[in-house]
Formats: C-alpha cells, sequence, structure tokens
C-alpha cells in the first residue's frame, strides 16, 4: 500500500511544533510494516537542512492560479535519509522562503502547494493508495481530486485527514475560489462553511475518513470546535481518534545527543541531577530547589497567558521553594511580561526563542514540566518529558487526559481541571510538597520512563483505517 503524507512541516526540515514531530515520525514507523510504503510531501524552505542533503529535481512543470502561472518543481531527497522519501514542492514567488507560517499571502501558498501536488501527480501519473492530509493547509485535497477536472486521474484516490488542532481552519473569503483549480461549482457546499472557504470542513465533508490527535480532543470537539461543533456530529460516522506517539530513536535518553548527561532508568536520579545541576548554574536557579519547566508556543490555548502569574504568585507564596524555567516564544506581551519578571526573580529563568537542544536539556534535567493548556489536541511535551523522567503536572484536557494519569488516581502525574492561576499554582504547590519526599519522586522518576508511547501501536491503527 502507497500513502502520501502531505504536510507543511516534518522534523528536522522544518519544525514549528508537534505537527513536524508526527511526519517525521509516523511515515516511518509505517515503512517497518510489511507491505506499507510510506512517503511524504511538503512545501520547500530555505532551511539548513535542503543544503546539507542532496536532492534531485523530478518534475518541473506549470500550474495556473488565476491569472498567474506558477512554476512548480518536485526535489526528492536522494537517500530516503529520513527512513522515507522526502519530496519537496518549491514554487517559486510562493514556496521558497525561510519559514512554513507567517506571512500575509498564506492562503495562495497553501492553494499553491495542494494544486502542485496534485498537478505532478496527475501529470506523472502516480496513483498512490492514499493520501493523508495533515492539517487544514491539505484540507483542500479530498475535495480537489473529487470535483477539480485537472485532476481527473486522481479522482477515486482514498484520502484521510488528520485534524492536529482544530483552532486553525484556513478560512478564506469566496474570492480566492477563482485562485483555487476550476471544480465543479454545483458542488460548492463542499467547500463552504458560515460563508467562507473553510478547508478543515471541507476535508471533514469530503475524506473518506478523518481522525484526531487523541479520543479525547475528539469527544471535546462536540462542544468547542470555534464552530464546527455540528460538522463534527454530521460526519461522526468518519472520525477517529489515534493518540500520537514519540520518536523513540529521537527522544532516547540514553543517547540523545543533545543533552549532557545520558541515562538509563537504572541511573535516571544521579544523571538527571546532574543534568538539572548544570542547567541551573547556566542559568542562575538553584539545584536543591525543584525545577518546574514550561516548553511551547506563547499563545492562549497552551495557557501561556496564565504563565508571568504563575511565575510572580508561585513564588512569592512559597517564599521561593521552587526554580521555574520557560522556553518559548509567540505573544509579545507574555513575553515582555516574562522578561520583566527575569530580571526580578532570581528563581525564574527565560529563554525566549526556539531551541531545539534547550529543550532536550530541559525534558532531561527538570523534576516537573507544566502545561497549562486550554486546548491540548495531543500534546507531545508530556510525553517527552515522562520518557526523560520529569514528571508532567497538565490540564485535564485532550491529549493529556488521554496520557497523564494522577497520582491519586494511581497514575504518575499531576492533573488539574481549570485553567486558572490559583489552580495552577496548588497542582505546583503538590509538586513542591512531593519534593521534599525523596522516595516518592524516585518512584515517580521510574513509573514515568515506563510509559511506552511508542509509535508502533498507533501506526498500526492508521493501517488498520487506511485498510478499511
Ligand atoms: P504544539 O504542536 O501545539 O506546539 P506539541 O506538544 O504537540 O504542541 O509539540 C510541541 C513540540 O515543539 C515539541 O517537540 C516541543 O519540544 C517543541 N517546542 C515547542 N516550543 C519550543 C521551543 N521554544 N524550543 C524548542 N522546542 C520547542
Ligand atoms: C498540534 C497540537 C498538539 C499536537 C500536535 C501534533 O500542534 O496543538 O496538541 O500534539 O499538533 O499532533
Amino acid at each position: 500500500m502507497i500513502i502520501y503524507h502531505l504536510s507543511t512541516e516534518c522534523y528536522p526540515v522544518a519544525k514549528v511544533g508537534g505537527l513536524a514531530d508526527v511526519v517525521g515520525a509516523l511515515p516511518k514507523y509505517q515503512n517497518k510494516i510489511t507491505g506499507i510504503e510510506a512517503k511524504v510531501v511538503m512545501p520547500w524552505y530555505n532551511k539548513a537542512f535542503v543544503y546539507d542533503h542532496g536532492f534531485d529535481i523530478i518534475f518541473d512543470g506549470f500550474i495556473h492560479q488565476g491569472p498567474n502561472m506558477l512554476q512548480v518543481q518536485v526535489l526528492k531527497e536522494k537517500t530516503d535519509a529520513l527512513g522515507f522519501e522526502l519530496y519537496m514542492v518549491r514554487i517559486p514567488g510562493l514556496l521558497d522562503r525561510d519559514n512554513p507560517y507567517g506571512y500575509d499571502d498564506e492562503s495562495f501558498q497553501f492553494l499553491a502547494f495542494q494544486h502542485g501536488v496534485l498537478h505532478w501527480l496527475s501529470a506523472m501519473e502516480i496513483r498512490p493508495d492514499i493520501l493523508h492530509c495533515h492539517d487544514y493547509h491539505t484540507g483542500l485535497v479530498p475535495f480537489m481530486i473529487e470535483h477539480c477536472y485537472e485532476f481527473k486521474f486522481l479522482k477515486g484516490v482514498k484520502t484521510i485527514g488528520t485534524i492536529h488542532n482544530g483552532e486553525y481552519q484556513g478560512m478564506m473569503s469566496w474570492n480566492m475560489a477563482n485562485y483555487m483549480p476550476s471544480f465543479d461549482a454545483y458542488k460548492w457546499g463542499l467547500l463552504d462553511w458560515n460563508g467562507l472557504i473553510n478547508p478543515l470542513a471541507s476535508m471533514m465533508k469530503c475524506s473518506n475518513a478523518f481522525t484526531t490527535v487523541s479520543e479525547g480532543y475528539l469527544e471535546e470537539l462536540f462542544i468547542s470546535f470555534r464552530g464546527l461543533e455540528s460538522l463534527v456530529r454530521e460526519e461522526f460516522s468518519k472520525a477517529y481518534g489515534i493518540i500520537n506517539g514519540i520518536d523513540a530513536e529521537v527522544w532516547n535518553p540514553e543517547t540523545d545527543p543533545m543533552m549532557d548527561f545520558n541515562f538509563t532508568i537504572k541511573n535516571a536520579v544521579e544523571q538527571k541531577k546532574k543534568n538539572k545541576e548544570k542547567l541551573c548554574k547556566e542559568y542562575g536557579l538553584k539545584p536543591d530547589l525543584p525545577l518546574f519547566a514550561f516548553i511551547g508556543r506563547f499563545a492562549t490555548e497552551k495557557g501561556a497567558d496564565l504563565l508571568p502569574d504563575v511565575v510572580w504568585k508561585s513564588i512569592k507564596q512559597s517564599y521561593g521553594a521552587l526554580n521555574i524555567m520557560i522556553l518559548g516564544s509567540g505573544n509579545p506581551y507574555i513575553e515582555n511580561k516574562l522578561k520583566e519578571y527575569d530580571f526580578y526573580y532570581s528563581n525564574f529563568a527565560l529563554d525566549l526563542g526556539y531551541k531545539e537542544y534547550l529543550s532536550h536539556k530541559i525534558y532531561a534535567s527538570a523534576d516537573f514540566l507544566l502545561m497549562p493548556s486550554r486546548v491540548e489536541p495531543c500534546g507531545l511535551n508530556q510525553m517527552y518529558s515522562m520518557r526523560y523522567g520529569t514528571i508532567p503536572v497538565v490540564r485535564y484536557t485532550g491529549g493529556l487526559r488521554d496520557t497523564v494519569e494522577d497520582i491519586s488516581t494511581g497514575g504518575a502525574g499531576l492533573n488539574f481541571t481549570y485553567p486558572g492561576v490559583d489552580d495552577i499554582i496548588h497542582a505546583v504547590n503538590r509538586g513542591v510538597s512531593l519534593y521534599q519526599e525523596k522516595d516518592v519522586m524516585k518512584n515517580l522518576i521510574y513509573a514515568n520512563m515506563k510509559f511506552d508511547f511508542a509509535w508502533e501501536k498507533s501506526a498500526a491503527k492508521y493501517i488498520a483505517l487506511y485498510n478499511k
């Protein structure tokens, strides 16, 4: 069975968040299953990876986007270095930039990507068994292959859409229809949601099946889905929740080259201590106090707006009995507030920016990882932290509730239900008390490290769905 994953991110080529981790790992694990050939198609970016690897131009053609004629080149990485065939679509002027997101003309970019991929496949008469579309950026593909005249060759190819984050739907005005490949206008309803073209809604309507990245999140979409609640009800018969895994080859504390002192479950306690001492030294923190960390985008869905108050209140209320370290960037108001507290509080360290290596060091060093997410479709941070013996302190939502159980009910993490400053601090205080009990902490480190979030299980679930 031949599967093409279509995505705007793929680790280590280009990563903004968990989507990249998933698309960089899932096909690799699918390829270990007999009879499966999984490949990835993504836009071309001006990133180190494309210069460090050899590529062949395997296709060079043109598409029309409204009045504009665009060159489309498809480049294939020569050695399948990632464990799968990697194709990058380059469209000068649109898909030849530094980053996946952040441009005003993103609707044009994503339309061109989807159009370009389908044009290449049709022109070269490549007919995959499954087109697996990730998030709204590729959400129009299921519609396009059925209802755009240009892609007759692909009609009937099965499509799966995966919703990594329903907060982003890619809505655009109907004027943009002029920039799509011509389609059967009678079918306009399959693109529309409340008077706009909504790629995520269209993906749910037109794909053969769609998935969310945890079962818990799928349940929540019925009550909170930025206006698509009734659609998920209508299309429920083809909805599936499949939890993400983690790439145990990349995220392995025994071999991880990005951390300072590697460890196994046998020497985790001592080695984690060494990692923590080094990190605390570098950031002026106090190694004898518990270290709580947050890693992520400064967005309200992550509860990042609550962090500044959590920082000053928890340090004040505990009379400085804990350290907090934050790695991330995003909303400038949050950044500025945190910078201010970084200046005032010696128990708090901030590193603004995106630093892959530092995230590994923090997972390896921290005692607790804080995730006050308002919305968390799956969440990978808690799984990485658990594998690195760091106790997750998470809001009970989406994928977090599917993966982290509170110690009070036999689990190895800490949960809280309401995303509010006082509730977070209450959970943090539970962590501070636990920290005093060395034996309990040791057992929690072991228990967390023993959790199995390997991709194999979820990769097999996707294959079962493709077969269906
Ligand atoms: P999301 O995709 O919603 O941001 P996930 O938990 O699925 O959330 O994945 C986030 C990924 O991005 C993880 O691999 C995490 O380690 C990484 N990450 C987030 N922010 C940073 C950062 N500032 N520096 C390094 N890695 C980060
Ligand atoms: C999205 C979600 C996150 C999930 C990731 C990978 O970015 O916000 O919860 O883990 O996709 O599926």
